[in-house]
């Protein structure tokens, strides 16, 4: 039983490739042993619903299709029974369509028939298997955590889910079920993970949905190296059960201090080089104003080269100068090596020996071109670590089959909020801060180091996470520095302050964003590809075309009356 996928007429004789989650099959209806029903077959619309039945034979050997997994064989039809006929679709099943992402999106149950997607499907399926066999092995426990929760700051806005009961109040669905994760190890499950749901409503990107899943995970009297051993284990796990690849751990531990410095970046890419260097020593005092402010004012003169690319023409020299503004960048110094020599707009401006210690500085030989940006170094950082990742896309210094993991560590705690002009948390307000810097919590906030980690894959953030606050004093130093007052502190977090006073063990964890560690193992470039029923990039499902309004009954039920004017049709 299954789907008709392509039919042929040859000779007399009907093909019909009968398709389901396993694979395809031939079917062949034979006019000469049943004329009717191979009427009917000829007949068939592509994904029709039929049953066969019939003799399964070996097909003569010169038939034999060694690219199809069931190519050996075929099945001569004795019955047919059409179950359900298909109308025209609004796209063929299979995986070279052309079909728009709104149009597959729409009609998702047919997307998701096809071949690649039920593999996404499988992989998904595999990798969560995996996961919990692993932890299972290693003595956690599973455990769920409520869907209706108080909010937990994540940095993101709620999901709201207003009370029926308790009119006037709300649920928030939970950005991630940080603090009773954190409550279950003080009631003693020193192992836990959950492979959860988290809803966050912010900005979509490639790698954000709005629901998304975590393999969340704690563990009590650990310390850092606790945490990274067992993530290692599991990920050496996954991709051999899920790719049959060996990685090779530990896994690469880079400080967040350097991961800028020499990649622009938190979540570095270390498929490939080009190596961020600072030139500030080079250029102080060369005559050309640009560099000269910006090393007087306390900024950085710093750059990257790309091997092999001169010489770039006008047109690519404006492109890329274009592309680093955004970040930030007011220029971008190009310094090529030619055959002729070095050659750079900003040769009229400084020594040719300055110029020749600069391409030096990066061992720049014919060939290779060297990009300089001047600024204060948070722009250095932003608009060559965006350059870095660009080049090596343009330039396809990327390796789709490689997997490159490092681990991001001591991250500051905390990160100053330009516009609410305020500290707020890196990571989030539950993080423990190095026990050294403790006492610059109070002098000089922005100094102080997290006892945090990411996980970082080829330059994506597939986890993340801290050793907590377990003792209420330094918790609530946290929130001091944060600027939430002790009566808001207690009205929001008084549960969890109280508990950290009833025998809180030391604790940590960290965790995964599921979907984003599965569109690498399915080798796809959006989380979108791998979650079976995803959103837009404005929050919406075209399935079921869901948020939909609702009737005013549910509404007054709930206590709730709509502002005419802020609602719009979606339409
Ligand atoms: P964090 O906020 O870093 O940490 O989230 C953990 C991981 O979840 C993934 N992720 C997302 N994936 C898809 N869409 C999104 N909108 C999205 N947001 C996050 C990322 C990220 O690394 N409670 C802490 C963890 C901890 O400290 O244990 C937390 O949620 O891959
Ligand atoms: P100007 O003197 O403004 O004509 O700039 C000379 C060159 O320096 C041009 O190629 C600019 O793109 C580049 N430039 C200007 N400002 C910066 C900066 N802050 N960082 C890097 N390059 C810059």
């Amino acid at each position: 039983m299954g789907w008709v996928g392509r039919c042929r007429d040859l000779g007399g004789l009907i093909f019909v490739d009968l398709r389901d989650r396993y694979g395809v099959t031939q079917i062949i209806f034979n006019p000469a042993s049943d004329a009717s029903m191979a009427e009917i077959a000829s007949r068939l619309k592509v994904e029709t619903v039929i049953a066969v039945e019939g003799r399964v034979d070996a097909r003569p050997d010169d038939m034999v299709n060694t690219d199809m997994h069931t190519g050996e064989l075929e099945v001569n039809a004795i019955k047919l029974h059409v179950l359900n006929e298909s109308k025209t679709l609004p796209f063929l099943i299979r995986d070279d369509i052309d079909a728009s992402d709104e149009l597959r999106l729409k009609y998702r149950y047919l997307d998701l028939r096809r071949p690649e997607m039920q593999k996404n499907m499988m992989i998904r399926h595999r990798t969560a298997q995996t996961v919990r066999c692993f932890f299972d092995s290693e003595a956690f426990i599973e455990i769920e955590t409520p869907a209706l929760m108080k909010s937990t700051p994540e940095g993101a806005r709620d999901y709201l889910v207003p009370s029926r009961i308790h009119k006037g109040r709300f649920y928030a669905l939970p950005q991630s079920p940080q603090t009773y994760k954190q409550l279950l190890m003080v009631a003693g499950y020193d192992r836990y993970f959950q492979i959860v749901k988290c809803f966050r409503d912010e900005d979509l990107r490639a790698d954000r949905q709005p629901e998304f899943t975590q393999i969340d995970i704690e563990m009590s009297f650990i310390s850092e190296t606790d945490i990274m051993d067992t993530v290692e284990r599991l990920m050496l796990r996954i991709f051999d059960d899920v790719l049959g690849v060996a990685l090779k751990a530990p896994f690469r531990k880079i400080s967040y201090d350097e991961s800028m410095a020499r990649y622009g970046v938190d979540r570095p890419d270390l498929r490939f080089g080009m190596e961020i260097q600072d030139v500030n020593d080079l250029v102080a005092g060369s005559g050309f104003k640009v560099f000269d402010s910006t090393v007087e004012n306390g900024g950085r003169v710093r750059g990257l080269k790309l091997e092999g690319a001169a010489p770039l023409s006008r047109k690519k020299v404006d492109i890329l100068t274009d592309a680093v503004k955004p970040n930030g960048a007011k220029g971008l110094v190009v310094i090529q090596v030619k055959e002729e020599g070095i050659v750079s707009p900003i040769a009229k401006f400084i020594s040719p020996e300055l110029l020749e210690s600069i391409c030096k500085r990066f061992n720049a030989v014919e060939g290779d071109v060297v990009f300089l940006v001047a600024d204060e170094e948070a722009i250095c950082c932003a608009s060559l670590g965006f350059l870095r990742n660009y080049l090596a896309n343009e330039y396809s210094l990327l390796d789709d089959k490689a997997y490159s993991l490092c681990w991001v560590t001591d991250f500051p705690l905390l990160d100053y909020d330009e516009n609410e002009k305020r500290y707020v948390a890196m990571h989030h307000p539950f993080t423990q801060p190095r026990a050294e810097d403790i006492e610059k919590l109070t002098t000089d906030p922005g100094a102080v180091r997290a006892r945090a980690y990411d996980l970082v894959l080829n330059g994506c953030e597939i986890a993340g996470g801290s050793i907590r606050n377990f003792q209420r004093d330094v918790q609530s130093r946290m929130f001091d520095v944060l600027g939430i007052d002790r009566e808001t502190a207690e009205k929001k977090f008084g549960f969890l302050l109280e508990a950290l006073e009833c025998g809180a063990p030391p604790h940590g964890g960290i965790a995964f964003g599921l979907d984003r560690l599965v569109m690498f193992l399915t080798g796809e470039k959006s989380i979108r590809e791998v979650i079976a029923f995803p959103k837009t990039t404005s929050a919406l499902s075209l399935m079921d075309m869901a948020p939909s309004e609702v009737d005013t009954r549910q509404l007054i039920e709930l206590g709730l009356k709509l502002n005419d004017n802020k609602v719009k049709s979606i339409e």
